[in-house]
């Protein structure tokens, strides 16, 4: 591999103004960790950061409605956040916080070398001005309407709807959120960014040097900011709770705290090299150390354009090689929110299922929002955990190690000769390695989890195929040898699965003695370095477990996640749902505002389906003749795994006429039928009456 040696990964600091979730998880924490720990079994020199985001509004909002200071806040949550990382797994080399002196000592002199280089502007503007709470409304203590997308609810800053990122001052009819006023323009004085002279550079850095190699979500938010032309950004703030502006006319004034927060990553890595004697500098100063973000894709501006020119105007630092942003996570079809407590709570699901952290994240991971919103469901996570850890890696496991200790004492055998099955299935069990590297090192986490299920499922055909249990009786040389290849694709597992799943890797190396069995492999602080390229060795001649090698006692490593579990969960949220509407909370709206004329363009009918049939060789679709009243049309629907082509025809549907025409398997399809789904999860036509369809379910 021709890839540099050293890598600074960084992670977004997370707000600290709540626990985290599993849409924290699987946006930026899990991605990160598979990316770092893989990294660090390629002998890579890697530094793994993040911390605690400490700064900014929403943190004394909070102390605010609390009745307590900010620092209690951060502190609070400060403690909750880490202690969830470690239980989940996730490896940073440093997890610091922005209260730290460094990161104070850091990004004041951040700041102040760009302040005596002459790279911001000065200006006094007029800024918005709560008059009741005496204070200017920065950020998220300014509500309004967004000039791009029209959402009421957009912050001063950033509007969560489209993510576009604007001054407070550009929010139509804005609105204190400190005490509901509408604010009054004041003069100010503040430092600039000027972003609008970073342009050419951006255009070249970016959009010519990354259009190929950064996800294209990514690279279309930053092209669509630098063309719509970049304007001056304030980097300081009227504020009391920052980190404070270190020049003269500064006082009573902080850093903007997305300033400050991505000097974290800086100052996190300054804080490990200092707990472990390293030197921080070539992790950011290298010209060969890569340098890639994991965020989510509300962050992307501030890594693909404000942190950056930030770093180009100092000079003297490396700039991101990626920023593999990934989208958001939805929770049972609705948008993850923390003032409405829809979420699962990491701390909450570990009180659920103890233990079970592995399973978490290989849910996530499996249902990664990398190219668009996913929905997580738990029902999607009851059917990974039984149909494919428990029934697919658990059983191939259990069984190697349990035939090897009943036939063997648990002593690997010594092969005979190999079949051609053997050969075949060695050889590609040794092409995985290199197979799921590939799909890593292009950022594509769920492939390459799929791909080391693959491993798995060819152990458990292989054992189907060969059937030791049963040639035990007539061919004891033969089962020595399936065991024996047997016991090379479990060991391979073990290695392979520890970016993905790092406890069971550790719980299936300690079963089968092997490799490096580290309880340091979960642990936060990680000394880097380990696995001596294991990833490797499997690609090697040489056996993993050799003839001879003495394998430990079976452990349960999955177990069946019960029906009455998931229920629980499921009843839980409904009842948040319930003090949700009781409390009169409003939703925000999940997707894009539809405006009066987005929706009239929909021509929307009754129609009658008059003939259907089964879609050739396609398991999902059904082929429909459909009479709108206009006309008698095609319309191909995904319906065919609820229902029998006889049991629809002259079934009422509602139709959406005028849907740009596609085709699917070769056939045109001129429109579609709506369809929801009932209580069980089926899908049924749209008809919410008569099938007891839930309040909220989506119409798609
Ligand atoms: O969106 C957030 O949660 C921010 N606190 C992320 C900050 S990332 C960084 F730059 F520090
Ligand atoms: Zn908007």
């Amino acid at each position: 591999m021709n890839s540099p040696k050293r890598y600074t990964i960084t992670a977004a600091l997370p707000y600290t103004n709540g626990p985290i979730h599993i849409g924290h998880l699987a946006g930026v924490y899990v991605p990160a960790d598979i990316y770092a720990r893989f990294m660090r079994m390629q002998g890579r020199e890697v530094a793994f950061v993040c911390g605690s985001d400490e700064h900014g509004v929403p943190i004394t909002i909070k102390a605010k409605k609390e009745g307590v200071s900010p620092q209690d806040v951060v502190d609070k949550y400060h403690k909750i956040i880490k202690e969830s990382f470690e239980d989940f797994g996730i490896s940073f080399d440093n997890y610091s916080r922005t209260s730290a002196e460094v990161h104070h000592k850091t990004a004041s002199e951040f700041f102040k070398k760009l302040y005596d280089a002459g790279k911001f502007t000065e200006e006094t503007t007029q800024q918005l001005y709560d008059e009741k709470a005496e204070q200017f409304l920065a950020d998220r203590f300014v509500v309004g309407t967004c000039p791009k997308c029209g959402y009421e609810e957009s912050y001063g800053d950033q509007c969560e709807k489209c993510g576009t990122s604007h001054n407070a001052t550009d929010l139509i009819n804005p609105k204190s959120a400190i005490t509901g006023s509408k604010p009054v323009l004041k003069e100010t004085r503040h430092w600039f960014l000027p972003l609008d002279q970073y342009e050419s550079w951006l255009n070249e850095w970016i959009l010519e040097g990354h259009k190929k190699d950064w996800k294209s979500n990514v690279y279309g938010q930053v092209k669509s900011w630098i063309d719509d032309g970049l304007r001056p950004r304030a980097v300081t703030r009227d504020l009391d709770w920052g980190i404070p502006v270190p020049v003269e006319g500064g006082e009573g004034k902080v850093l903007y705290v997305w300033f400050d927060a991505p000097i974290g990553y800086i100052s996190s890595t300054k804080e490990w090299a200092e707990k472990t004697g390293k030197d921080w500098e070539p992790f950011w100063k290298n010209e060969d150390t890569k340098l890639v973000h994991f965020i989510g894709k509300d962050n992307i501006v501030f890594h693909c354009v404000i942190f950056p020119a930030m770093l180009k105007a100092e000079g003297s630092y490396v700039l991101p090689e990626n920023v593999p942003a990934n989208e958001f996570l939805n929770l049972e079809g609705n948008k993850l929110s923390t003032s409405k407590n829809w979420a699962v709570w990491l701390h909450e699901y570990l009180e659920e299922f103890p233990g079970q952290q592995d399973v978490l994240r290989y849910a996530l991971t499996a249902n990664a929002p990398e190219t668009k919103d996913n929905d997580f469901t738990w029902k999607d996570f009851q059917a990974r955990n039984n149909n494919e850890l428990v029934a697919i890696f658990g059983n191939f496991i259990n069984r190697v190690v349990v035939l090897t200790n009943k036939y063997y004492d648990g002593i690997v055998p010594e092969p005979g000769e190999f079949s051609e099955v053997d050969e075949q299935t060695l050889a590609e069990l040794k092409a995985y390695p290199a197979v799921i590297a590939s799909s890593i090192e292009r950022y594509r986490f769920r492939e390459a989890q799929g791909e080391l299920m693959n491993v798995a499922r060819l152990g458990n055909k292989y054992l189907a195929d060969e059937e030791p249990w049963k040639l035990i009786k007539t061919d004891e040389e033969r089962v020595k040898t399936i065991m024996y290849v047997a016991l090379q694709i479990a060991s391979a597992l073990a290695s392979l699965s520890e970016p993905f799943l790092p406890y069971t890797a550790e719980k299936l190396k300690r079963m089968l003695d092997y490799g490096k069995a580290s309880s340091e492999a979960t642990a936060v602080a990680f000394e880097g370095d380990s696995g001596e390229n294991e990833w490797e060795q499997i690609n090697k001649e040489s056996s993993l477990v050799p003839e001879g090698h003495q394998i430990g006692k079976g452990e349960l490593l999955f177990s069946k996640v019960e029906d009455e579990q998931i229920q629980k969960q499921l009843d839980k949220l409904e009842a948040t749902k319930a003090a949700n509407i009781a409390d009169n909370k409003k939703a925000e709206p999940q997707k894009e505002i539809a405006t009066f004329e987005d929706f009239s363009k929909m021509d929307l009918r009754v129609g009658t389906i008059v003939e259907a049939g089964k879609m050739p060789k396609a398991n999902k679709l059904l082929v429909l003749k459909v009479d709108t009243g206009l006309d008698v049309r095609t319309i191909v629907s995904g319906i065919a795994e609820s229902f029998k082509p006889e049991d629809i025809i002259g079934k009422k549907v509602t139709v959406l006429v005028n849907l740009a025409p596609r085709k699917l398997r070769g056939v045109e399809s001129e429109g579609m039928i709506l369809m929801t789904e009932n209580a069980d999860g089926k899908l049924v036509f749209l008809n919410p009456d008569e099938d007891g369809v839930k309040n909220g379910t989506v119409i798609s």
